[in-house]
């Protein structure tokens, strides 16, 4: 089951922390994997990691809101990996440098920001790969949100919250208009994920209100908000890559326009 095998996945922000979790799960069930991320470096070492395991993988940088680096970078990793993008998974999400601040004092300068990156960054990624998925009859693209995208939070995330619902909507209309072409698409999203050792993490992340900086085992107010998630610890990369793995796998054709959340049980 979820073999993987001869699919080609381009997974966005893949440079570290969810990504790059993501990225190896998908390899590891057989997949050749393009690795995107803004910054070139972080995409290169995913793909030594990924490589020193025996997978086939390859960086694919660029920034995911410029639409024209989106079909350039595409066709590229394509024609490095030999094939197709069959699997597209967008999980860049966080703007960097990202700040949080009360909506009521939040710079409008910024508000762009968050909108580029999750709703048109991933519209962007999804136009790029759609046609050739329908003309195959086969596809599977998966969205990284988060439970800010449809609960609401006194943390000031409000533009990334909303940036998210907004992409969590263009999904199930998406979903819906190539259901018939043997592509699915849902949205996984996430709850609170540990500090990564390779990265800053997210605004609901390390560094972020609800993921304060520090490894859970050491870090007081980490291990207290892993305490109120009911099975007792924040989310782990390889926990979205199972879920991933699952949703982009042939098994799942009847599972698509989704919204399904991945928090340990923090909402039910
Ligand atoms: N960390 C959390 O607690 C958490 C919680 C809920 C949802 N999420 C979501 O999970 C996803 C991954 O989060 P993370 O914590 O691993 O983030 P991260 O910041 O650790 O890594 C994201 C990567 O995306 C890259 N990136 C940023 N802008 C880009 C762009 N324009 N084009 C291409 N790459 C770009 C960054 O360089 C970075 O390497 C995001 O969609 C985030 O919103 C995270």
């Amino acid at each position: 089951m979820y073999d993987l095998t001869g699919r080609v996945a381009l997974v966005t922000g893949a440079g570290q922390g969810v990504g790059a979790g993501i990225a190896r799960a998908l390899a590891a069930q057989g997949a050749a994997v393009a690795v995107n991320d803004l910054v070139a470096a972080r995409a290169d070492a995913t793909v030594l990691a990924l490589v020193a395991t025996g997978a086939v993988a390859v960086a694919a940088p660029f920034d995911v809101t410029d639409r024209d680096a989106v079909r350039a970078g595409v066709a590229a990793a394509e024609a490095a990996l030999g094939g197709p993008v069959d699997i597209l998974v967008n999980n860049a999400g966080v703007p960097v440098g990202m700040a949080m601040s009360p909506f009521r004092t939040f710079d409008p300068a910024d508000w762009s920001r968050y909108v580029d990156l999750n709703l048109y960054g991933s519209a962007h990624c999804m136009q790029a790969v759609l046609d050739g998925m329908c003309g195959r009859g086969w596809g599977r693209i998966v969205q990284i949100s988060s439970g800010a995208g449809h609960t609401g939070t006194r943390l000031g995330i409000s533009l990334y919250g909303a940036s998210k619902g907004g992409v969590e909507g263009l999904v199930r209309h998406v979903a819906q208009e190539v259901a018939r072409d043997g592509v699915t698409v849902n949205t996984l999203a996430l709850g609170l994920m540990s500090p990564q050792p390779d990265g800053p993490g997210g605004p609901d992340g390390p560094g972020g209100p609800d993921g304060p900086d520090g490894p859970d085992e050491v870090d007081p107010a980490l291990t207290s908000l892993a305490r109120q998630v009911p099975v007792g610890r924040l989310g782990r990369p390889d926990d979205v890559g199972a879920a991933v793995v699952y949703l982009v796998s042939d098994e799942a054709a009847w599972m698509t326009g989704q919204t399904i959340d991945l928090n340990g049980g923090a909402t039910t």
